[in-house]
């Protein structure tokens, strides 16, 4: 190819590069994001990425011979003739280079027969490539100094490179382990550190792709796709947090969530068979004053599965039972599974059969499979008016007094096998596939729920969603599914919350204590010690393992398990403003370390510690039997929460850790909020708030606001500046943007006393109490 047949046109941040026949828009979103996009016919519209996000961005094309190149202040992108890419930062560093040589396939010398003979045994072999018309990929160099983060809640460890993934959403009850490369959400985020220097890469593509990241060759990684336009986004930046905040500017925050949430909430399969088992739940978090802000009504509470209904044999007045709870403080969240039970006495299938709303075969007929409730349908979700149809009908649990809805088996799970590829879906306002639309069905329904629960009730709406897509955060917290009651999987949550927080996924859990098999008291005991801080804080479990509250192990776990949902409550106001910093700054509430010290090369895979926003670590135990850990400090000092001891970091020290102890170490001179036992939280305001001071001088900004509805987005919130100084002066400044509930006492905790300040109505501020 000649360089002649090689140009580029420029328009409105849009560069066309043209090579031959061939084609490539580069579009520049900001000076950090730049998007790539080759035509491949297909449908354009983005699940992820809701409006425009393009600001005016300055930026230079030039070619030079046989590179294009297209610089902003952040990122230098060059093009090839070949319409390769190569990324370089403000800097020259490299960050994405594309790679020149040949795959080296670790099956190519492999032929059928051979994979016949292995696959007899039942191993897994992986497909003889045939390759078809729509496959396409992007290669690009492996430096061996270059890590990968991301990829959603991906089984195994932190550092995900040397691993493959498929970006297939897929309900597996297997034990999950590291060797999976799919489970139930697709987010195509990939971050990269090479030669210290961060970038990432969003691939918008729904359909199945595959990312083998250094498992084929430790020379270059692949992202491949079956099919799709070829549609991704270079992000830059001049950190990794720069970086993460670029992939959440795109695909949006996690919104603030009602306070409520942030608590303890218990679940387990078979509690909604029967209302006097739901009672004695709450009775015994009463009676052993455990603090409890809702119970999850798994499928059971249906009437035989079919969603939008209540069994009535089971709850006689499912509102008043619920209200009931209500008033003890307690709220319920059911279930809800996409599958629609085919019945012809059934009014949702009959509705949703002659709107046309269910998945269609190729001939036209309803597809149906298997799900719990027998033969079902599957809504459209694809369908804006399927979505508002499923919204409209969630003001059923919520008029019953539900406090949220929990959605599940969304990838969709089907008993009978797959569903086809061809079978037939909407994307929006064009007829798709589910080849298309498999990996956006839970999005769209978690989308359709959050809708609906915002129309009926005004307030933040709580939805739970298993299966998930890029941007799904926008409408639903996550957690990763079916668990096992195994040590390796309370290792792998970690590192698991860990790359979903930084996949935009901030508010995320885990079922503690494990969801099948049987837990331990031990095994219960470390989980709710190192899920402290996990943003969603449930405790799950299946139909017929070992049940697993808090009291069941007797006194001991029972007594530990308390004291550590009251550390929990005392982090509740810190864990509120971390997720409205969230909403400002794009970062996840709980973070690896490499996310906060991306330049300390010990943290780079590390993961059995976590942090919460930027000062607070943690190092729980993960090992059965252990009762002492080696902990790493990162940089800085760090002072131990429960002795106060002090630590000089980029060290590792050892901890002592026995069954009834948890490793957090705050940063030196950081103040933090520190929230009230109590067993509810409130929806009114509180009255008093405390600080407490670790080290010697500190700033903080505290935000508040109601804690329910959307009135802070028209400015009812609050913020506190609140400063110690070196001499001990404290400082409490209100910063009034509309919301009065603000509180009437504000204490600091210092090392040797406790400040109270009074607001005085007067001066509208806060003053020295006597
Ligand atoms: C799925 C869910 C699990 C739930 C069960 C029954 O396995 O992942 O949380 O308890 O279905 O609804």
């Amino acid at each position: 190819m000649t360089t002649d047949s090689f140009d580029f046109t420029d328009s409105n941040q849009q560069v066309q590069v043209v090579s031959g026949n061939k084609s490539m828009t580069f579009s520049v979103i900001k000076p950090e994001i730049v998007q790539v996009f080759q035509d491949y016919g297909k449908s354009t519209h983005s699940y992820a990425v809701e409006g425009d996000k393009t600001i005016d961005t300055k930026y230079a094309v030039s070619k030079d011979g046989d590179v294009i190149t297209i610089k902003t202040d952040a990122l230098m992108v060059k093009v090839d003739p070949q319409l390769h890419v190569d990324v370089y930062d403000a800097d020259n560093h490299p960050l994405v280079v594309h790679y020149n040589g040949q795959r080296e396939s670790i099956n190519q010398n492999i032929d059928a027969a051979h994979k016949k003979i292995v696959r007899s045994e039942g191993h897994e072999v992986a497909a003889i490539d045939e390759a078809s018309d729509t496959y396409y990929e992007v290669l690009n160099q492996l430096d061996d100094d270059e890590q990968f983060y991301g990829l959603g809640g991906k089984t195994g460890f932190l550092n995900k490179r040397g691993y493959e993934y498929d970006n297939w959403n897929t309900d597996e009850p297997r034990p999950h382990i590291e060797s999976f490369t799919h489970l139930y959400k697709s987010i195509p985020i990939l971050f990269g550190i090479k030669q210290g220097h961060p970038y990432g890469l969003f691939f918008d593509n729904t359909y199945r792709s595959h990312f083998d990241l250094g498992k084929e060759s430790s020379k270059y990684y692949v992202y491949s796709a079956d099919d799709g336009n070829l549609n991704y986004y270079i992000l830059g930046g001049a950190t990794l947090k720069d970086v993460v905040a670029d992939y959440t500017y795109l695909t949006g925050v996690v919104p603030l969530p009602q306070r409520w949430m942030l608590g303890y909430q218990q679940s387990r399969w078979g509690y909604s068979m029967d209302q006097s088992r739901v009672e004695e739940i709450v009775d015994k978090f009463e009676q052993y004053h455990l603090p409890l802000e809702a119970v999850h009504f798994d499928i059971d509470y249906m009437k035989g599965y079919r969603v939008f209904t209540w069994d009535t044999d089971k709850f006689a007045d499912p509102k008043a039972f619920l209200m009931s709870l209500r008033k003890r403080g307690v709220r319920v969240i059911p279930i809800l599974d996409p599958g629609v039970k085919q019945d012809d006495d059934y009014d949702i299938y009959q509705e949703g059969l002659k709107k046309g709303y269910f998945a269609k075969n190729k001939d036209g007929s309803v597809y149906i499979n298997r799900v719990w409730p027998g033969k079902s349908a599957f809504p459209d979700f694809g369908n804006p008016d399927v979505r508002k149809w499923w919204g409209k009908h969630c003001k059923f649990l919520l008029d019953n007094g539900a406090a949220g809805i929990w959605t599940d088996m969304n990838e969709p799970a089907t008993f009978d096998g797959d569903m086809p590829d061809d079978v037939v879906m909407t994307d929006e306002d064009q007829p798709s596939t589910a080849k298309m639309m498999h990996n956006v069905y839970g999005h769209n329904m978690a989308k359709a729920t959050y809708n609906g629960i915002k129309d009926a009730t005004g307030k933040r709406p709580y939805v739970i969603t298993r299966a998930a897509y890029a941007g799904t955060q926008k409408y639903s917290t996550v957690w990763t599914g079916d668990n096992q009651s195994l040590w390796h999987h309370l290792q792998m949550s970690i590192p698991q919350l860990c790359n979903l927080g930084m996949s935009g996924f901030s508010y995320a859990g885990t079922d503690i204590g494990g969801f099948s098999a049987d837990t331990t008291p031990e095994l219960l005991t470390r989980w709710v010690e190192a899920a402290l801080f996990s943003p969603l804080f449930r405790n799950h479990s299946a139909l017929q393992v070992r049940n697993q509250e808090p009291w069941v192990f007797g006194k001991q776990v029972l007594d530990i398990y308390r004291k550590f949902l009251h550390l929990r409550y005392r982090f509740i106001p810190y864990l509120y403003d971390c997720f409205h910093n969230e909403t400002q700054d794009g970062l996840p509430v709980m973070r690896a370390l490499v996310l906060n010290y991306p330049d300390d090369k010990t943290v780079r895979n590390m993961n059995d510690e976590y942090m919460v926003g930027d000062n607070v670590l943690v190092a729980p135990i993960v090992q059965q039997g252990q009762t002492a850990r080696a902990v790493y400090l990162p940089k800085g000092q760090w002072i131990a929460l429960d002795t106060g001891v002090e630590y000089t970091g980029e060290t590792t020290i050892l901890a002592n850790v026995p069954i009834d102890k948890l490793p957090i170490f705050i940063k030196k001179n950081t103040l933090l909020p520190w929230g009230q036992e109590v067993e509810h939280i409130s929806d009114q305001p509180d009255k008093t708030m405390t600080f407490r001071l670790f080290g010697d001088a500190a700033t903080y900004t505290h935000y508040q606001d109601d804690g329910v509805d959307f009135n802070y987005q028209n400015g009812e919130y609050n913020e506190y500046a609140v400063s110690v100084d070196a001499a001990g002066n404290c400082q409490v400044k209100l910063n009034h943007h509309g919301y009065d509930g603000q509180y009437q006492t504000v204490k600091v905790q210092l090392n040797d006393r406790l400040v109270t300040f009074k607001y005085d109505d007067q001066s509208a501020a806060y003053v020295l109490a006597d």
